[in-house]
């Protein structure tokens, strides 16, 4: 399985503090079942990581997996937090993509949506890269105004879920939204956003989707599409 969204560089945001927490991650996700992890801490007005700092810690992290025998791989990222001038820095190149492809993870702002936001994603489209949102089940907007939903999808972004909100860890509004958000076929990508103190589930949650949508869509979620993303170059 690939994890798209996962906090466990160490030392660059709210992710993990230090290798030990690192460490814990990682044989975290190898238990659920992961075999490659892309590495995506935040990028926002409070923390801040360059890209030279991200793929850094990812070779620093590969070769710390290597000596304690965990076969994890580790790719670079970052969870962009929208702002208006986020597309510029994009298109300067400062900011990462989502495992060195042609997607980029971007968290939405929390409480209003502006038209700007649909307009940036229709033009990281017309770049031909692919917009994914983070966690839509946990933003407020979008709680408020599912419909804002499809009018972003139209705009060709893609929408990944946060597994632990189907077993409840972020609250019941937000477990139902997901749970909603599933059954309209509204979702590409389901990823732990792990940070420490938190559970991955992905596999409770593989079994969610299974009795939700099928297992067909299960494997689409978890497996295949976050595979798709990352092969398409
Ligand atoms: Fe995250």
């Amino acid at each position: 399985m690939i994890d798209l969204h996962c906090h466990i560089l160490p030392g660059l945001d709210d992710g993990a503090a230090n290798d030990a927490e690192t460490l814990k991650m990682a044989e975290e996700l190898l238990a659920e079942g992961v075999d490659t992890v892309v590495a995506t801490p935040h990028v926002s007005g409070v923390y801040a990581p360059d890209l030279a700092a991200i793929k850094g810690k990812v070779e620093y992290c590969q070769e710390l997996f290597a000596r304690h025998g965990l076969p994890l791989r580790l790719l670079p990222g970052g969870e962009i937090a929208m702002s208006g001038d986020t597309l510029a820095l994009w298109r300067r190149g400062v900011l990462p993509s989502l495992g060195g492809g042609q997607a980029v993870l971007l968290e939405l702002p929390p409480l209003f949506l502006t038209e700007g936001v649909r307009r940036q994603i229709e033009e990281w489209t017309a770049m031909g890269t692919l917009a994914v949102i983070a966690h839509p089940e946990r933003n407020p907007a979008l709680m408020r105004d599912p419909k804002l939903v499809e009018t972003l999808r139209h705009a060709g972004a893609r929408f990944q879920l946060t597994a632990a909100s189907l077993d409840g860890q972020f609250g019941q509004a937000a477990r139902d939204f997901a749970e909603s958000l599933l059954r309209r076929r509204m979702v590409e990508y389901v990823a732990s956003d792990l940070h420490p103190r938190r559970s991955a589930s992905l596999k409770k949650a593989a079994k969610r989707i299974k009795k939700l949508c099928g297992q067909e869509i299960a494997d689409k979620l978890l497996r295949e599409n976050p595979r798709t993303l990352l092969s398409a170059d």
